[in-house]
C-alpha cells in the first residue's frame, strides 16, 4: 500500500517522509490550532464555515493566517485529488512554528500540516442502533471555542468513557451540559430539539450549526439554550454531532436507557433530512 500524500510547509509528500523539527511549538507546547473537514464524493463539505472557524481560532491565539481562502482551498483540493477515496477527512493544523523553548511568542513562521484520512461512515443500521455515553465533569479550560491542538483533557475524558464501554463522554459544567469530548450534544425535550448556546464553553460545531439550520428550515422546533443535568437525564432522545460522526443517537446514558433505549423518531427525521442535504449537495441537479 502506498503512503497517503500529505502537505507540509509548501510541499506535497508521502506521509512517511514528512518530518517536523522537535522544537516545533506544536510538539513542545501544543501551541497551535486545527480543523477537521469532511469530504463527500471528493468535495469538501461546508468548507466556508470550517475556514471561518479556522480564522477565528488563529485570531484567538494570535497566529497570522498563513493563507487566504483560495490558498487553503487549493491545498485541500490538491490533497483530495492525490489521495484515494470518494469520502475523506481532511485534517489541517497550524502551529506557531519552530523556536527555542520559551513561553513567550517567538518570531517564527507558522508550521502548516494537512493530511487526508479515509472517511468511513458507519453502516446506517449500526448508526441507528445508537451508542452508549457516560457523563463526566467538564475539566477543560475556559476557551473551548478555540479548536486548539492541545487536547489532553479531551483525550483523558474520552479514554475514561471507552474504559467504561462507552463511545463518548457527555460533559457537565456547573450542572449544565456543555458538549462531548469530541462532539456537540443535542437533546429532545417535549418534542423540541435543544442544544447548548454558543459560548466559550463549547466548540461551535459546524455539524451542530447545520443541524440547527436544517431543523429550522424543516419546521422542527429547535432551541439553543442551556440544558440542565436533570433535563439531560430525562430527555427522550440524546444525539452527538461531529464532522466524522454526523448525527449519532445516544441510546444509553450512564448505563440507563435514553427514552425507550432506541434511536428516537426525531432523530429518524433529522437524520433523513441531513442525509438528503448531503446527497443533494453532491448532486446539485437533484436539489
Ligand atoms: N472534533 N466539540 C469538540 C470538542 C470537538 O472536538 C468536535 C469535533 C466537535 C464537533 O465539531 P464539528 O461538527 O465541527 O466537527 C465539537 C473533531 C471531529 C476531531 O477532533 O476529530
Amino acid at each position: 500500500m502506498t503512503a497517503p500524500v500529505v502537505y507540509l510547509n509548501g510541499k506535497y509528500l508521502p506521509a512517511d517522509e514528512a518530518c517536523v523539527p522537535v522544537l516545533d511549538r506544536g510538539f513542545i507546547f501544543g501551541d497551535g490550532v486545527y480543523e477537521v473537514i469532511p469530504v463527500y464524493a471528493r468535495r469538501p463539505f461546508r468548507l466556508e464555515p470550517h475556514l471561518q472557524r479556522l480564522e477565528n481560532s488563529l485570531q484567538a491565539v494570535r497566529i497570522d493566517n498563513p493563507f487566504d481562502r483560495a490558498g487553503w482551498q487549493d491545498i485541500i483540493d490538491t490533497l483530495i485529488e492525490r489521495n484515494d477515496g470518494e469520502d475523506q477527512s481532511i485534517y489541517l493544523q497550524v502551529t506557531r512554528g519552530i523556536a527555542a523553548r520559551d513561553h513567550k511568542f517567538p518570531s517564527a513562521t507558522p508550521t502548516v500540516f494537512v493530511m487526508s484520512n479515509p472517511l468511513v461512515a458507519p453502516a446506517a443500521e449500526k448508526t441507528a442502533k445508537g451508542v452508549e455515553a457516560i457523563t463526566l465533569e467538564d475539566i477543560r479550560w475556559q476557551y473551548c471555542n478555540i479548536k486548539s491542538i492541545a487536547l489532553l483533557p479531551n483525550i483523558l475524558l474520552r479514554q475514561q468513557a471507552v474504559e467504561q464501554g462507552a463511545a463518548e463522554a457527555i460533559l457537565l459544567r456547573d450542572g449544565k451540559v456543555t458538549e462531548g469530548a469530541a462532539s456537540n450534544v443535542f437533546v429532545v425535550v417535549d418534542d423540541t430539539i435543544v442544544t447548548p448556546p454558543k459560548s466559550r464553553c463549547i466548540l461551535p460545531g459546524i455539524t451542530r450549526d447545520l443541524v440547527v439550520e436544517l431543523a429550522h428550515d424543516h419546521g422542527l422546533p429547535c432551541e439553543e439554550r442551556d440544558i440542565s443535568e436533570t433535563e439531560l437525564r430525562n430527555a427522550s432522545e440524546i444525539w452527538l454531532t461531529s464532522s466524522t460522526k454526523e448525527i449519532l443517537p445516544v441510546t444509553h446514558l450512564d448505563g440507563r436507557p435514553v427514552g425507550d433505549g432506541k434511536a428516537g423518531p426525531v432523530w429518524q427525521k433529522i437524520n433523513r433530512i441531513y442525509q438528503a442535504f448531503k446527497s443533494g449537495l453532491q448532486n446539485p441537479g437533484k436539489t
